[in-house]
């Protein structure tokens, strides 16, 4: 470990949000304040990086456990939401991002009359092996693919012969029909193989693709469950204002598994997709994929993905953003306690157990040192001192560590992203 992570910086328009928040609901302060007690710490940084490590030399009876921990999410997720277990009418199910397949399994679990149509990445670009039986004699039927080359879908048909990746680009409209569930649960992965030139823009690319296809194929009353990161940024919240007004919107955080991330998901029940706004959010979807797929290149013929884009638009975003959190602000709160009480236990649990690990290593450098003849005084490390230690923490820190593998997720990206 190199150097310690920072927490990143949040942009003017995020900041705004924050602010707004952080005025507003002790919840979502103290987890701002946990979670820079922990973007600060180096012993959080290492066991991050640990686990970065672990995630990435994950094999494939990791992989398993990662399709065991899916379905598992999707047990949690029907309880809560009761979004899997479709009426006897409705029995199409489109899943984005399938592989493993755990919400597919969860979906032939709980709705037994439900076909699943899947888009997944191939194996060969990086994408994870499907572990749900599928395809002949199976209600699961799978395309693998990359979903944000579907060009035409999107809008473009005449692609730029000097595209670095001209030829990948694909003319399909996949599974053009109406669905009554759609999971949109694609994350980009570190250990998936993208080309340098997508990296900046690449979970931007992700995010409207999945919407774009999710949009024109919900049906009228269906229900769309998505991925999101960060229920306080700008973008997030410009989609759930939107999916407050054609849908009956909840929020979904599973107890454990992720819980010191700000992933969670949004579960849009009763969707109304004809709306106005919706049609006019999916035009503004393919217009962001172009601009995140072609950039104008500069005068010197170079490409730029910059985000910061000009003053003027910097201007309006900051404008926009105040004026959605004023509007939208209580029933961000409303929704996003729950979901910000999760986070922020399992980040104090963490720093928790740090603290104990911190105190235990101590006493074994205490007795080390007493034997040579130094005094045992309690010490400090990164500030925080380290506490003589007692088999009761001993105990705590073995109970943490079990409810640790329980956390696991193969192929999961670490806390501090
Ligand atoms: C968190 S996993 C999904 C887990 C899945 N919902 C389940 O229940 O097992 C994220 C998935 O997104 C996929 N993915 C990422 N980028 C993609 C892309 N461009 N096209 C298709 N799939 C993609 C990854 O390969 C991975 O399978």
């Amino acid at each position: 470990m190199d150097e310690i992570s920072r927490e990143p910086e949040r942009s003017p328009e995020d900041q705004i949000i924050s602010s707004f928040l952080e005025e507003r609901s002790p919840t979502y302060r103290d987890l701002r304040e946990i979670s820079t007690i922990v973007w600060n710490d180096l012993r959080a940084s290492e066991h991050f990086a640990r686990e970065r490590a672990s995630a990435d030399e994950a094999n494939d009876e990791d992989r398993g456990g990662h399709y065991n921990l899916m379905r598992h999410i999707g047990d949690e997720m029907q309880r809560e939401t009761r979004a899997l277990e479709l009426q006897r009418s409705k029995n199409k199910v489109l899943d984005l991002c399938m592989a493993p397949g755990g919400y597919t399994a969860s979906i032939c679990k709980y709705s037994p009359q439900a076909n699943v149509s899947a888009i997944t990445l191939p194996e060969d670009q990086g994408g994870l092996r499907i572990f749900v039986r599928h395809g002949n004699g199976t209600r699961v039927e799978v395309l693998e693919a990359d979903i944000t080359m579907f060009a035409a879908e999107f809008g473009v048909t005449d692609i730029p012969a000097t595209h670095p990746e001209a030829s990948k680009f694909s003319n399909e409209c996949p599974f053009q029909e109406q669905f009554d569930l759609v999971f949109c649960d694609g994350h980009v992965a570190r250990t998936q193989n993208v080309p340098s030139y997508r990296e900046p823009t690449e979970s931007f690319r992700l995010t409207c693709s999945q919407l774009i296809l999710a949009m024109l194929r919900i049906g009228q009353g269906g229900t769309l469950i998505m991925l999101l990161h960060g229920a306080d940024v700008y973008h997030n919240l410009k989609l759930l204002s939107l999916f407050d007004t054609i849908s009956r919107m909840h929020f979904f955080k599973p107890a454990k598994a992720h819980a010191r991330k700000d992933s969670f998901y949004l579960v849009a029940k009763d969707m109304q997709p004809g709306r106005r706004v919706a049609r006019a959010a999916v035009a503004e979807w393919k217009q962001t994929w172009k601009d995140a797929t072609f950039p104008a290149p500069t005068d010197d013929g170079t490409i730029v993905h910059d985000e910061a884009e000009s003053l003027p638009k910097q201007v309006e975003r900051e404008k926009d953003s105040s004026e959605l959190i004023e509007k939208f602000g209580a029933r961000l709160i409303e929704l996003g306690e729950p979901i910000w009480e999760i986070q922020r236990g399992a980040l104090k649990a963490l720093m928790e157990k740090l603290e104990r690990e911190s105190a235990e290593s101590g006493l074994e450098e205490s007795v080390e040192t007493s034997e040579e003849g130094a005094n045992p005084e309690p010490t400090t490390l990164n500030g925080l001192t380290r506490a003589p230690n007692d088999s009761s923490q001993l105990e705590a820190s073995v109970a943490d560590t079990l409810e640790e593998s329980a956390n696991f997720e193969a192929g999961a990206t670490g806390g501090q992203e």
